[in-house]
């Protein structure tokens, strides 16, 4: 159970290229200057020993993996990071915005992979991963988003080379759960200029009486 003085934790999710880090970063700025104490952080990664694994699972390379060992990879990486970075963020009462998080497991190993949802469900409870207070849900046409994410060159691109196929399952499955939980999830066209994306993410939080 979390301490009476806990923190929110807002994540962020959507495809590739929907624009989520650009989000992220821009509600730190906003916080900070409101003088709100906050992290900004995003998985796979962290903290050192999830960065060391989001290597292994995002860098394409001859190595496969089938979709329950990426989902127990995903998993082990954000072990270290709940323990380390959110769960201590949250007990100070800091808002921790989480650019992708448990939602994502259960859309790209899940519903695109294969991995049953129950199998996620039990691994987000062994390592007793907070839920969201807010997830902002970054809603964007596959095609248009991997155009987008391809311009990168960041050399992390073993899921954007997957099928259009394998992204539109990753759409639908997110949308599903905003679908299922509209109390924690908002849905944000991404498609829409940067600003009003960033007014929509205020306008969510906002609605909840945090900011
Ligand atoms: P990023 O592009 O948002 O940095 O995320 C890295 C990739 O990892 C992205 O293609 C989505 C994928 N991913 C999963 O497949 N499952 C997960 O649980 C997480 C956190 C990310």
């Amino acid at each position: 159970m979390l301490p009476a003085r806990a923190g929110r934790l807002i994540t962020l999710e959507g495809g590739e290229g929907a624009g989520k880090s650009t989000l992220a970063k821009a509600l730190a700025q906003d916080m900070r200057q409101r003088g709100l104490a906050y992290i900004l952080t995003r998985e796979p990664g962290g903290v050192p020993a999830a960065d060391r694994i989001r290597q292994l699972l995002v860098t394409q390379s001859e190595i496969q993996f089938a979709p329950l060992t990426e989902a127990l990879l995903f998993t082990a990486a954000r072990n270290e990071h709940v323990a380390q970075v959110i769960a201590p963020a949250l007990a100070r009462g800091d808002y921790v915005i989480c650019d992708r998080y448990l939602d994502s497991t259960r859309a790209y190993q899940a519903a695109a992979g294969g991995v049953p949802s129950s199998a996620c469900a039990v691994l987000a409870e062994l390592i007793h991963a907070p839920n969201p207070d807010l997830t902002l849900l970054l809603d964007l046409d596959p095609a248009l988003g991997l155009a987008r994410s391809e311009g990168r060159a960041h050399g992390e691109d073993r899921f954007e080379r997957r099928g259009l196929g394998f992204h539109q399952a990753v759409r639908d499955a997110f949308l599903a759960i905003a679908k299922a939980e509209p109390r924690r999830v908002a849905v944000i066209a991404a498609a829409q200029p940067p600003q009003i994306v960033l007014a929509q993410a205020l306008a969510a939080i906002q609605a909840r009486g945090w900011i």
